[in-house]
């Protein structure tokens, strides 16, 4: 009867769509939402008696620093990168600039479902049933239609930055990719891909993603970004001046990578692990966030052509070492990703039942 008279309770109301695509106005909110509210609890990390290698590019060690960072950590950061600090600067400036403008601007350049650019929430969000305390814009090429909107008096100044940051990323990924093959005991030249652009298929792809972790009412059970492994070859990050950033350690637990003036992170990404044949990690990391300070990154996802199948490198194969995982293009593994997270590994494993093959 209870129902009927009236003390019936529906369960509390599940997450509306829209909450799904479209950023909360973070503005003013001076208590963490529900909708926000992680169960478990956002822990610190949990060991600090281990640090993620910083590596001087310059170092004449460096090439053996990098293999050992790849294959324990699947993270490092780097300095001596020649990417100039004005151009940091700037791109986090005009990152700062985007984030600040009013949610009913921004909410005009929102991310289509099943897009890839424009404003809006962490594409992994719909894996979690919790929301995540952070926004995100997502660039391929110049940004000019989305900043159109953003800023129609002026426009350049944003797509101007944008724009030459993903071309310097591109090059410094460039070298990374070369330098990690080096470890590898092969050369860009071994790629199939390689020659392929060579005879003018389009160039390696990429996709700048800038973050906004606002202030946060209640950090210890928020979530900046949950944890993922990158779907790109490999990511450079950049966060300018304020930590958030924690890297899986296998048992030893989440290891904060604190920023360290000018220096770039490099994360292996799935693509990397796969083509490696397993010997690198694609590295697990979170971003968490805080009370004081509102946190930029700026993420440059670098992978393969669109028409290249990225499988374990023919050099790195014999008898005992078989080929773990079937070659995906980088769109066939982010359908993967994008249907099933994080056992997408799992099922391109060679050995996984597949109907496609
Ligand atoms: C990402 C990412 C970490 C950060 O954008 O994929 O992992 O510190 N970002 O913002
Ligand atoms: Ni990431």
């Amino acid at each position: 009867m209870d129902s009927i008279s009236g003390s019936f309770k529906p369960d509390p109301d599940p997450l509306d769509e829209l909450d799904r695509i479209i950023p909360l106005d973070f503005n003013g909110v001076h208590e963490l939402p529900e909708s926000h509210t992680w169960t478990q609890p956002n822990d610190q990390p949990t060991t600090t008696n281990l640090s993620v290698p910083v590596i001087d590019l310059q170092d004449p060690d460096s090439k053996e620093l990098i293999r050992q960072a790849c294959e324990k950590w699947g993270l490092f950061q780097v300095t001596n990168h020649s990417v100039s600090a004005s151009l940091l600067n700037r791109i986090d400036r005009q990152s700062r600039r985007l984030f600040a403008l009013p949610a009913k601007r921004k909410r005009l350049v929102i991310r289509s479902p099943g897009g890839f650019t424009g404003y809006g929430v962490a594409r992994i969000a719909r894996f979690f049933p919790k929301l995540m305390w952070s926004e995100g814009f997502t660039a391929v090429g110049s940004p000019e239609v989305h900043a159109c909107q953003l800023w129609p008096h002026d426009y350049t100044t944003f797509c101007d930055a944008t724009v030459e940051y993903q071309n310097e990323m591109k090059g410094l990924a460039d070298r990374m990719l070369g330098l990690m093959l080096k470890c590898l005991g092969f050369t860009r030249e071994d790629l199939n891909w390689e020659k392929t652009n060579r005879s003018g298929s389009k160039p390696a792809q990429g996709l700048l993603q800038l973050n906004s972790y606002p202030v946060c009412p209640d950090p210890t059970r928020a979530m900046g970004l949950a944890p993922h492994t990158d779907s790109s070859l490999l990511t450079l990050l950049y966060q300018s001046n304020t930590a958030g950033l924690q890297v899986r350690h296998g048992d030893d637990g989440w290891v904060a990578v604190p920023p360290h003036a000018g220096a770039l992170v490099v994360n292996v990404g799935d693509l990397m692990h796969i083509l490696s044949n397993g010997r690198f990690k694609s590295a697990q990391h979170r971003a968490v966030v805080n009370k004081a300070r509102h946190r930029i990154s700026v993420a440059y996802f670098y992978g393969p052509p669109a028409d290249v199948k990225i499988g374990p490198a023919i050099r790195l194969i014999d008898v005992d070492h078989p080929p773990i995982y079937r070659p995906v293009t980088w769109k066939e593994y982010l359908d993967v990703k994008a249907a099933y997270f994080n056992k997408a590994l799992d099922l391109i494993r060679s050995d996984a039942f597949s109907t496609e093959r």
